[in-house]
């Protein structure tokens, strides 16, 4: 079966500095892959190439077999049209560590804004539709609190909610809790776990070790801008290979 994400070859430079060397991943649909490391090891910029917000140098990311960014004409590949990338990004949700959401608008507006205006849904439907999004993350009763009247948690979970709306195929996660109070980093990852448990694709980075153990389908770990290891959850965290990965994990767990 083809896998719903297959990363080939990726690289990434920066000036003289190749921070992504040559990766290769492969995400099936259905699946949760937690990406951990530490600081620098280029996870951040893994995910930002993955839905082109950094143009990989080299190598390329598909979609259901798709280019990401990329289309052929004949058998030559071109940089996609920003109308047409858009389109792709639209498959892609993201939920960052600062929560970015509109400050202006209450959490309802920020949940409908990119259907109606993206998507052209009318008010009544996406009105609906972020309600019910707003109770599958526990915040039925915030839907006309602005972000500054919410909890960072409370606020993360609206993001996800705004991610939700546009009904994305994969959801990207770049260390949604890394910002939280540590007594509000549970009802979020409960969040993302129950979006797991519905089916949902994702692609993790955190440094929630436990979540990775209990959630992840497949733990990835990198340093230095390669996959150094990956696998399952508990053979790479009981039983890791590689120096660099038990120095990492004696450090974390
Ligand atoms: N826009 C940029 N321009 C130049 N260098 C960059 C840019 N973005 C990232 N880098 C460099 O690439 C390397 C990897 O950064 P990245 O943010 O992907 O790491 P990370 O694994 O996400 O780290 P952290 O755990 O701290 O978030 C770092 O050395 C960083 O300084
Ligand atoms: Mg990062």
């Amino acid at each position: 079966m083809m896998p719903l994400l297959n990363v080939e070859r990726l690289s990434k430079d920066f000036g003289t500095h190749q921070v992504l060397k040559s990766i290769d991943l492969t995400v099936a649909a259905g699946d949760v892959t937690c990406i951990v490391g530490p600081s620098g090891s280029g996870k951040s910029t893994l995910l930002r190439c993955l839905n082109y917000l950094e143009v990989p140098t080299s190598g390329a990311v598909y979609l259901e077999g798709e280019p990401v960014g990329l289309r052929f004409k004949g058998d030559k590949l071109y940089r996609m049209s920003f109308n047409e990338l858009s389109v792709q990004r639209q498959k892609m949700g993201m939920v960052f560590q600062g929560f970015h959401l509109f400050p202006h608008k209450t959490a309802l507006e920020n949940i409908i804004e990119a259907p109606m205006i993206v998507k052209r849904k009318g008010r009544a439907q996406a009105t609906e539709e972020a309600h019910a999004l707003l109770d599958k993350v526990g915040l039925a009763d915030r839907a006309d609190y602005y972000p500054r009247q919410l909890s960072g948690g409370q606020q993360q979970r609206v993001a996800i909610a705004r991610s939700l709306a546009m009904q994305p195929t994969l959801m990207l996660f770049d260390e949604p809790t890394s910002a939280l109070d540590p007594e509000l980093v549970g009802e979020v990852l409960a969040v993302m776990r129950q979006l797991a448990e519905e089916g949902m694709t994702m692609v993790v980075v955190t440094h929630e070790m436990s979540f990775a153990r209990d959630v992840a389908d497949h733990l990835v770990f990198m340093d230095g801008g390669i996959i150094v290891e990956a696998g399952h959850p508990k053979d790479v965290l009981s039983n890791p290979q590689h120096s660099r990965t038990r120095s990492f994990l004696a450090r974390v767990l």
